[in-house]
C-alpha cells in the first residue's frame, strides 16, 4: 500500500485580494505535495477560507456587503487564484459550510459536557486584526497589540473558557517526546517558552457580534474564530460526519500529516490546536512547519503603504513557472526575506534563463550539429574520463541532497542543489569546448560522451524540477525526447537512459528579462493604480441580468448612527413606493445630520438583511477612494422613485 501524505495550508481570511505573501504558503504546499506524489505517496492537500469573526464582519461592512456576500466573493477570488497558480488542492473548505459548522458545534458541546469548556467572565483586550486576546502585561505601550501593533479593544463579557492550563504539562511532554513536532527548531523554542511562561484559560466565545458559529446550547454566543478555524483540518476529512473515511485514512492511519503555517499563527497551531485534540481524544498526528514572511524594503506589505505586490500580473507577464520558481526559491527556509524587483529579475535571469535555458538550447543545438540529433552512452572502460566520473558523482550527490532537503521542507536548499548540477553541466561545456573537439575526428568518442553527459544531466535536472516547474519540465523532456519511464524518480540514476534522439529545436523555456525595463515595470505594480491592480473583472453578464436590478432615486428623509457599529449609518429613504430603512457603511465619511435631502441611487429590490442587528431594506451605491466610501449623489431634480437605467 502507498504511504499517505496530508498537507494543509492555513485557511485564509477573506479580507481582500491575496498578495505574494499569501500565495507563498500555498505554492510551498503545492510544491511539497507534488514532490510527495513523485515519491509515490498518496497525497492529499487542503486549503480554504476562514470566513467568520469580527474582522470579516467589519470588512464586509466596509465593502457595504453582507458578510455572506463578502465571503462568497472572496472565496471565488481565492479559488480562481489557486487555479491560476496551478495549485493541486484536493479540497477547498469554507468555514461557513454546514459540513464544517455542524461539527464545530458538536465539538464545542462535547468539550462543554466534559467540562473542558466552562462559562465565566472575560475582561481584557482583544485585537480584531489578529483575532487574539491579550492581558494588560502583554500589550505594547498605548494598549497596542503586541503582534501587529494595532489598537486593541477592551472586552468585558460573559464568555466560555477552554481549560488550556489543564493541558500545559501534557503538551510540554508531547513536544519533548516528538522532537520534530515543530520545525524549525527556533520556532519550537519560542513555543516551549510561551507555554512555560504560564497559560491562562482561553476565551472561546463572543457575544458582542454575531458573524460566527452559534453555541447551540447558548445561542447568544458565537464560537471563537480560532476554535472554529483550526477544526477545519479535521472537518474537511469528514471527522464527526457520517463518512469519516478520509479522516481514518489520512489522519488516524496516515503516515505523514503536515500543517504549514506562517510564523504569526504558530502559537494557535502549536498550543491551542494540540490541546483541543487532547481534549477530544484525537491523536496528534501532525507536524508543524512554520515559515517566515515575504517583507518589503519598508516593512510589511500593506495597502496603505502602497507596497503590495500581487501574483497575477507577475504570472501574466513572466509565466507561471517563473513565478512559482521565484516564490519558493527566494525566501530562506523558515526565515523572512525581502521581495525586491531587482532580486526577482536577477533570480530569474540567473537560474532559469542563463543556467537552465541556455544549457538546454546549447545541448540540443550541438547534438543536432555534430551528431545529427543522436548520441549514445559510451561504455566505461579503462579510458573512462575524469569529467565522466565527476558528472556522475555530482549527480548522485545532488539527487541525494535534494531529496534530503525536500524531505525536511527545505525547498530553497533543494532548488539550490539542482542549480549545482546545472552549473556543473554548463561548466563541462566550457571546460571541454565541444566546438574544438569537433574539429578532430579522432576525438569523436570524447565529444559524444560530453554531449551524452549534458543530456543525461538535463534529464535528471528536469525530473528534480517537476514539483516546481510544472509547465517547463515537459518542454525539456520533449526537447530531449525522454520516454515516460525515464521521467520517474526511479530513473533518477545517471546513465539509465542510454540513447538520445533529440528534437530539431530546443524549444523555448524562459525569455531573458531586460533588467532595467522589468525592474521598472515591477516597481510600477507596487505604486501603480490600485484600481487596476486590485479589482478583477467580474464574470460577464447579459442585459437581462442587469435588468433584474431595481435601481431608483431615493431621497433621504432622516439619518442616525447605528446603535452598535461605529462605521454604519441608518437612513430612512423615500424610494417612491414607500419609505425604506437602509443601513450603510458611510459613517466614517459623512455625519448623519448632513444626509437628509440628499438624492442617492438605491438598490430597491435587494433582499432585506440585518446588519449588526438592524434591518436594512436595500442598499445605496457608493464609490471608493483610499479605502473609504465616496457618496454618489444624483441631481436633486430627480424625484424619489425615478428609475435609474
Ligand atoms: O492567519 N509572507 O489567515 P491569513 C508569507 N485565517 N506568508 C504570509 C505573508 C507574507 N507576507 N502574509 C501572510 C490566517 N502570510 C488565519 C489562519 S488556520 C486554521 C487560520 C501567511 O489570511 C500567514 O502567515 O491572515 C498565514 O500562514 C497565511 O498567509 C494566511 O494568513
Ligand atoms: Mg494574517
Amino acid at each position: 500500500m502507498k504511504k499517505t501524505f496530508y498537507i494543509t495550508t492555513p485557511i485564509y481570511y477573506p479580507s481582500g485580494k491575496f498578495h505574494i505573501g499569501s500565495a507563498y504558503t500555498t505554492c510551498l504546499c503545492d510544491t511539497l505535495k507534488r514532490y510527495k506524489i513523485q515519491r509515490g505517496y498518496d497525497s492529499y492537500m487542503l486549503t480554504g477560507t476562514d470566513e467568520h469573526g469580527l474582522k470579516i464582519q467589519q470588512a464586509a461592512e466596509k465593502a457595504r456587503k453582507t458578510p455572506q456576500q463578502h465571503v462568497d466573493d472572496i472565496a471565488r477570488i481565492a479559488k480562481d487564484l489557486w487555479k491560476k497558480l496551478g495549485i493541486q488542492n484536493d479540497d477547498f473548505i469554507r468555514t461557513t459550510e454546514p459540513r464544517h459548522s455542524r461539527v464545530v458545534q458538536a465539538v464545542f458541546e462535547r468539550l462543554l459536557r466534559q467540562d473542558d469548556i466552562y462559562l465565566g467572565e472575560y475582561s481584557g483586550s482583544y485585537c480584531v486584526e489578529c483575532e487574539s486576546y491579550f492581558t494588560s502585561t502583554q500589550l505594547k505601550e498605548g494598549n497596542l497589540c503586541p503582534d501587529c501593533g494595532r489598537p486593541t479593544q477592551v472586552v468585558k463579557e460573559k464568555t466560555y473558557f477552554f481549560r488550556l492550563s489543564k493541558y500545559a504539562d501534557r503538551l510540554l511532554e508531547f513536544i519533548d517526546l516528538h522532537p520534530d513536532f515543530i520545525t524549525p527548531e527556533t520556532r519550537k523554542n519560542e513555543v516551549v517558552a510561551f507555554v512555560k511562561s504560564g497559560l491562562n484559560d482561553l476565551s472561546v466565545s463572543r457575544t458582542a457580534f454575531d458573524w460566527g458559529i452559534q453555541v447551540p446550547s447558548d445561542p447568544k454566543h458565537v464560537i471563537y474564530v480560532w476554535i472554529d478555524a483550526l477544526t477545519n483540518y479535521l472537518t474537511a476529512l469528514g471527522y464527526g460526519s457520517e463518512d469519516p473515511s478520509l479522516y481514518e485514512k489520512y489522519w488516524v492511519g496516515g503516515d505523514e500529516v503536515v500543517h504549514v503555517v506562517g510564523k504569526d499563527i504558530l502559537r494557535f497551531h502549536a498550543v491551542y490546536w494540540p490541546m483541543m485534540l487532547m481534549a477530544l481524544d484525537v491523536p496528534i498526528r501532525f507536524r508543524l512547519f512554520a515559515h517566515g514572511w515575504y517583507m518589503m524594503k519598508d516593512g510589511k506589505m500593506s495597502k496603505s503603504k502602497g507596497n503590495v505586490i500581487y501574483p497575477e500580473p507577475l504570472v501574466e507577464r513572466y509565466g507561471l513557472d517563473v513565478f512559482r520558481y521565484y516564490i519558493v526559491r527566494e525566501l530562506p527556509f523558515g526565515n523572512d526575506g525581502i521581495f525586491t524587483p531587482e532580486d526577482f529579475v536577477s533570480r530569474v535571469n540567473t537560474d532559469l534563463v542563463n543556467d537552465l535555458g541556455n544549457l538546454l538550447s546549447r545541448a540540443v543545438t550541438m547534438v543536432n550539429k555534430y551528431f545529427g540529433g543522436t548520441v549514445r552512452k559510451t561504455v566505461h572502460g579503462h579510458e573512462c574520463r575524469k569529467f565522466e566520473i565527476e558528472m556522475e558523482e555530482l549527480s548522485t550527490e545532488v539527487i541525494r541532497d535534494y531529496q534530503n532537503d525536500m524531505d525536511q521542507f527545505k525547498v530553497p536548499q533543494a532548488l539550490a542543489d539542482i542549480s549545482r548540477l546545472v552549473a556543473k553541466t554548463n561548466k563541462l561545456i566550457d571546460e571541454t569546448s565541444p566546438w574544438a573537439l569537433a574539429k578532430d575526428p579522432g576525438l569523436r568518442p570524447v565529444l559524444e560522451s560530453v554531449l551524452y553527459h549534458l543530456l543525461e544531466a538535463l534529464r535528471l535536472t528536469s525530473i528534480l524540477y517537476i514539483p516546481v516547474l510544472i509547465e517547463s519540465h515537459p518542454v525539456i523532456f520533449s526537447a530531449l525526447n525522454v520516454e515516460p519511464q525515464f521521467q520517474t524518480v526511479d530513473s533518477l540514476v545517471f546513465g539509465k537512459k542510454t540513447v538520445y534522439e533529440v528534437a530539431k529545436e530546443p524549444g523555448h523555456l524562459f525569455p531573458r528579462l531586460d533588467a532595467d525595463k522589468e525592474t521598472a515595470w515591477i516597481k510600477s505594480l507596487m505604486t501603480g493604480s490600485p484600481l487596476k491592480a486590485e479589482i478583477p473583472l467580474k464574470p460577464e453578464i447579459v442585459i437581462d441580468d442587469f435588468a433584474k436590478l431595481d435601481l431608483r432615486a431615493g431621497k433621504v428623509l432622516s439619518c442616525a448612527k447605528h446603535p452598535n457599529a461605529s462605521k454604519l449609518l441608518v437612513m430612512n429613504i423615500d424610494t417612491g413606493d414607500r419609505v425604506r430603512q437602509i443601513v450603510s457603511g458611510i459613517a466614517e465619511i459623512v455625519a448623519p445630520e448632513a444626509m437628509p435631502n440628499k438624492t442617492l441611487i438605491v438598490v430597491a429590490n435587494l433582499q432585506p438583511v440585518k446588519l449588526r442587528g438592524v434591518l436594512s431594506e436595500g442598499m445605496i451605491l457608493c464609490g471608493e477612494k483610499d479605502g473609504k466610501p465616496v457618496l454618489i449623489e444624483l441631481p436633486s431634480s430627480l424625484a424619489a422613485g425615478t428609475p435609474i437605467q
